[in-house]
């Protein structure tokens, strides 16, 4: 079926000026970016976004770095949209990441790793809803 899923091109990306090149590879991968926009969040929206992982030993560096810089959020369509996403992003730690993958290709560590996407339905559309009103959702 055809599915929506949320991404964000994260503050390593953005600052080494990768988001043309990470999109393309969404795009050669059948997924449509019908949604874009690039924000700078604060701590604490960065905290409530992954509130989820709020117990993490990581959760002070997770949201810290999020707030760094600017990051690119977006919606993606397309046939099995979440899954398809969570294969071309690869492995969440780059060292296991498969190649040509684009955390293969541009994470810097587990931390820093270029991009996040949805893990599955129901979260893809608490997160599409969390950045995105429906009057942003160009199909
Ligand atoms: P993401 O898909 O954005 O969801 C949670 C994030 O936590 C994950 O990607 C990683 O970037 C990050 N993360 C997971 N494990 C660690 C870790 N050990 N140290 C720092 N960040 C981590």
């Amino acid at each position: 079926a055809t599915e929506r899923t949320l991404s964000i091109i994260k503050p390593d990306a953005t600052r080494r000026n990768l988001t043309g090149k990470i999109n393309a590879k969404f795009e050669d991968a059948g997924l449509r970016i019908v949604a874009q926009k690039r924000i700078q969040l604060t701590i604490a929206q960065a905290q409530q976004f992954y509130a989820v992982h709020s117990e993490r030993p990581f959760f002070g560096e997770l949201t810290e770095f999020m707030a760094s810089a600017p990051v690119v959020v977006q919606v993606l369509e397309g046939e099995g949209a979440i899954a398809k996403n969570r294969e071309v992003m690869g492995a969440t730690n780059p060292a296991d990441a498969a190649a040509g993958t684009i955390r293969a290709e541009f994470a810097e560590s587990v931390g820093e790793n270029s991009v996040h996407g949805s893990d599955a339905p129901e979260t893809a559309r608490e997160e599409i809803a969390f950045f995105f009103s429906g009057l942003e959702l160009v199909g």
